[in-house]
């Protein structure tokens, strides 16, 4: 490629960026914390979304310091409904090695931010450049489209290779363009301009030079070698209820998704369509739950959540049991009017927001 296609690139992108175009509260800022929240946030949600998210955070830690010293229920809590909580987990981590081990200023390099938890080169690329005017592109989804675009690459984006190959294409891209105009005017193109469906190719500043629009394979570009395959996992949520209104509820350990996350007792299974009364000669039915004292009141429908790998389908099965036992190893009595301040896993907020279910039950 010739250095006279990116000057192309880079004129007509800059020619068509304004920071106003996409307003961003962290966009004008330079405090890394902000930057370093906000784009960690916007990794798991679209910019509305994510906007009240950023904003609840900042109000209950203003600083990377508040943040080491908050609770990690209560930062689980405000995580709710972002989903991937592990990302919540490491912003916690990061936070802590932030204020224990720099003083509490983030690292000014995209070398140094790589050592904190949960920051990857997409998120250190952003940080450097917009907190610290570093030198260094941002390579994201937006990025890999554009560019597999604009030059009609094949080179599938999901392999080690393809990755170093991405990384040198945009660094050339970027040349000694200023890095936080050049990375921010290239996510917003990416949002507002080159879309994955739909783009706006008639009125796209790079159309004269954009290779897949001649060849027609937009929307071919970018390849990616491995399709997604998608496991489906079977859940049986037991909602086990005494008549004052107690519920059990359990914390999920490690190694599996929605670590340290909260949910009703759980069996799980590996196939469709298991009735309640099976439920009881499963694996995984809890010794402290006598099937034959329970009254099922209520069995919901299927809810389901596509998680990137797996696909959760769970039920939720209602049972009324005279008096809970006080005390069982690994598992909390709680007041059904607590439950919204508990970090559920999306799955479960959604069905305890289902309508019918509060006015039937609680
Ligand atoms: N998406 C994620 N971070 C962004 C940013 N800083 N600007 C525009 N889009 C983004």
């Amino acid at each position: 490629m010739l250095n006279t296609d990116w000057l192309f690139f880079q004129q007509a992108l800059l020619g068509w960026y304004r920071p106003d175009r996409r307003p961003m509260p962290w966009k004008a800022i330079k405090d890394p914390y902000a930057i370093w929240l906000s784009e960690i946030i916007l990794q798991q949600t679209r910019v509305e979304q994510g906007l009240p998210y950023f904003e609840r955070f900042v109000a209950a830690y203003p600083t990377v310091v508040d943040l080491a010293a908050a609770e990690d229920d209560a930062v689980m809590k405000l995580w709710e409904g972002l989903g991937y909580y592990s990302r919540a987990r490491n912003l916690l981590k990061a936070a802590r090695m932030v204020t224990a081990e720099h003083d509490g200023a983030f690292p000014d390099t995209y070398a140094g931010l790589r050592t904190l938890p949960g920051i990857g080169p997409y998120t250190a690329a952003a940080i450097a450049s917009f907190a610290f005017d570093r030198q260094v592109a941002v390579l994201d989804g937006n990025v890999f489209r554009i560019l597999a675009r604009f030059m009609n690459d094949s080179t599938p984006i999901d392999t080690g290779k393809g990755r170093k190959h991405y990384e040198a294409l945009v660094s050339s891209a970027l040349g000694a363009t200023q890095a936080r105009t050049f990375n921010q005017a290239i996510m917003d193109f990416g949002a507002l301009v080159c879309t994955p469906r739909k783009a706006s190719c008639h009125q796209c500043p790079l159309a004269d030079q954009c290779a897949s629009l001649v060849a027609g394979t937009v929307y071919d570009r970018p390849v990616k070698e491995k399709k997604l395959k998608r496991r489906s996992r079977y859940f049986h949520f037991l909602v086990v209820s005494d008549r004052k209104g107690n519920t059990i509820i359990e914390q999920r350990g490690e190694g599996d998704i929605w670590q340290a996350l909260y949910q009703f007792p759980l069996i799980e299974v590996d196939r469709d369509g298991l009735t309640t009364e099976a439920l009881p000669q499963q694996d995984g039915w809890p010794d402290w739950l006598p099937a034959d004292q329970l009254k099922l009141t209520r069995r919901s429908p299927p809810f389901k959540q596509q998680l990137t790998h797996q696909t959760i389908v769970a039920v939720f099965h209602h049972f009324t049991y005279p008096e809970l036992p006080g005390e069982i190893v690994g598992r909390q009595v709680v007041k059904n009017k607590m439950f919204s301040n508990i970090a559920f896993p999306r799955v479960i907020t959604k069905y305890l927001a289902d309508k019918t279910l509060l006015l039937d039950l609680f």
